[in-house]
């Protein structure tokens, strides 16, 4: 059985989903009763109820397990704190295989998530557990935070430069290659950066969201200030608040890009496009319609 933290966000479901294809038996590790419901009406796993930074958790969950499939909660203070623990449980439980989600170029600084991560990775080189590390890019499925406007409105607005590079990639190319490294043996060891196809500015992605929604579709830079208010308007943690401003200002400089092959090659076909991500998500937005 292959134990997903975080199961029930944004990427845990895609992993599992995708380790479900593969008839793989699957143990969710969920926050609370609510996600628990909720998940048992949408897959057929095993699920946990337990709060990642308590140990008696960490300590219980990995029974019957052989792999896990660690993805620290977004933005989260204690990211290194809750990797080293479960890196922790993993070993004491004698797991084969500990797949950890991390993120493309965590040697970042700049960015306390990436450097979070990173000292998770450090970690596991020293653990003695068989290791494989996951860095992906930034998620095609980010803008979908921005749908509404973008449908409705026709803008697009990001709190960097319209300029700045990225190498979107789609989470379900993501999540096949988690369950692929889970799957095959020959992945020990490994550490794959999982960059979209395409590397293309806000500006062209812009472009192609408009060609494939048939509406014009326009980038507009807010001010930092200005995403600030939005931000706390949703509630969202000092840290969390502090580390996406750092994480803006970065891409504002320097974009966050990098290559496809890594990609490619893991899943023997084409890396989703951009374009294909914008045209399906256009049509299952009309779906939802009907
Ligand atoms: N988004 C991207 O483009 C991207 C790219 C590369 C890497 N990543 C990394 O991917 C990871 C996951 O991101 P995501 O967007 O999938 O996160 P997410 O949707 O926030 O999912 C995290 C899940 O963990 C749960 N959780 C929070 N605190 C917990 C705790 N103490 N114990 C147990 N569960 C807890 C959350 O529950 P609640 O909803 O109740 O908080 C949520 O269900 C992050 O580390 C991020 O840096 C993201």
């Amino acid at each position: 059985m292959i134990l997903v933290t975080g199961a029930a966000g944004k990427t845990g479901q895609a992993v599992v989903r995708a380790l479900l294809a593969n008839g793989q038996t699957v143990r969710m590790l969920v926050r609370n009763e609510t996600q628990l419901e909720l998940m048992s009406s949408l897959y057929d796993t095993d699920i946990v109820v337990g709060d990642m930074t308590v140990e008696s958790v960490l300590s219980n969950v990995f029974d019957g397990i052989r792999g896990v499939y660690h993805i620290c909660p977004n933005m989260h203070p204690d990211e290194l704190s809750i990797g080293l623990a479960m890196i922790s449980a993993a070993k004491n439980s004698g797991l084969n295989q500990f797949v950890f989600h991390s993120v493309l170029h965590p040697q970042v600084q700049a960015m306390p998530h990436h450097w979070q991560k990173m000292r998770v990775e450090e970690a596991l080189f020293t653990s003695g557990i068989p290791y494989t590390i996951l860095q992906p890019a930034a998620y095609m499925q980010n803008i979908l935070v921005e749908w509404q406007n973008i449908m409705q409105l026709g803008i697009i607005r990001v709190p960097y430069s319209p300029e700045s590079m990225g190498s979107p990639v789609d989470l379900k190319d993501v999540a096949d290659v988690a369950a692929l490294v889970l799957c095959e043996r020959d992945h020990i060891g490994a550490i794959y950066e999982l960059c979209g196809p395409d590397v293309l500015s806000y500006q062209e992605q812009a472009t192609i969201l408009s060609e494939a929604i048939g509406r014009s579709i326009y980038v507009e830079q807010i001010s930092l200030d200005e995403w600030k208010v939005q931000a706390n308007d949703v509630g969202l943690s000092t840290y969390s608040l502090e580390s996406l401003l750092k994480m803006f200002s970065y891409y504002d400089l320097y974009g966050f890009w990098g290559g496809s092959h890594v990609l490619r090659n893991l899943l023997q076909r084409p890396p989703t496009s951009f374009m294909e991500f914008a045209i399906n998500q256009n049509k299952k937005n009309q779906q939802d319609l009907l």
